[in-house]
């Protein structure tokens, strides 16, 4: 999966992105990233991507050439290497990609939406800066606006990292864990259960005693209960969604009831 970034500040992306699971998966070639400069296609001699807002207002707007220019770009490299690698023809239509603004005015990023873009090839992502983008550029390159929530930050690369990392998840290979992502919690509207490791004891607090019985019916079993309850108490909008086994909803409002009498 090939993921291309328009930003103002590509450095940021490459180091925040190069270590740990998703650096591997950059070396494996599961995944490539590749950032443009919105700054080289800047026509100013003082190569300015800002400007003034019409109507006035506080704050700067990039202005759509050099943003426009970035995009082009990066649609011509996509589609001369997909030409030369599916071996087309030049008159052949390419799909378009899709292109991914970030911006506190998009669609809330969730797990599903992930599991989504992580069916395609190619995703382009634009970083805002400033006060925004001017308009016209977004209606004519912009498919998808996407916030990661209701915060607001000083521009669209920290966004645009975590979508990514969330998406590279879902190519296979790049987790070289046997359960994919698709099992994990969230999809069955769960939170994780709570995980321990050695030492058995640590500043006088012992593991759970089921996680060392060697019985995995019973662990199994812990472990969800586990998080039922978290996500009753940190969660309750997701609990609503999940779905629970007649055993498990009593387990709940029992031990929810022990927890009323003894506060
Ligand atoms: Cl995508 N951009 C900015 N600037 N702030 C945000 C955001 C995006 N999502 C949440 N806050």
């Amino acid at each position: 999966m090939n993921f291309y970034i328009l930003t103002l500040f590509p450095e940021m992306i490459e180091q925040g992105l190069n270590t740990s699971i998703i650096g591997r998966a950059l070396d494996k070639g599961l995944l490539s990233l590749k950032t443009v400069d919105i700054r080289d296609f800047s026509e100013n001699k003082h190569k300015r991507v800002d400007d003034y807002p019409y109507g006035g207002g506080a704050g700067m707007v990039m202005a759509p050439g050099p943003v426009y220019r970035a995009y082009q770009f990066i649609e011509n490299q996509i589609s001369s290497a997909k030409k030369a690698y599916e071996d087309l023809e030049t008159t052949d239509i390419i799909k378009k990609s899709r292109v991914i603004y970030l911006t506190p005015q998009g669609n809330i990023f969730h797990q599903s939406m992930a599991e989504e873009l992580a069916k395609e090839e190619d995703l382009i992502f634009l970083c805002g800066h400033y006060e925004g983008i001017d308009e016209r550029v977004l209606e004519m390159i912009v498919t998808d606006n996407v916030s990661i929530g209701d915060y607001v930050l000083t521009g669209g690369e920290l966004p645009a990292m975590v979508m990514i990392d969330a998406i590279a998840r879902f190519v296979p290979g790049v987790l070289n864990n046997d359960v994919s992502a698709e099992f994990e919690s969230l999809q069955d509207n769960l939170l994780e259960y709570p995980q321990y490791t050695r030492p058995e004891v640590f500043m006088e607090k012992p593991v759970p005693e089921v996680l060392l019985s060697g019985h995995h019916s019973k662990i199994e079993e812990w472990r969800k209960e586990q998080s039922i309850l978290r996500t009753a108490g940190n969660r309750p909008d997701l609990l609503e969604k999940a779905e629970l086994t007649v055993k498990e909803k009593k387990f709940l409002s029992n031990t929810l009831n022990k927890q009323r009498n003894e506060s």
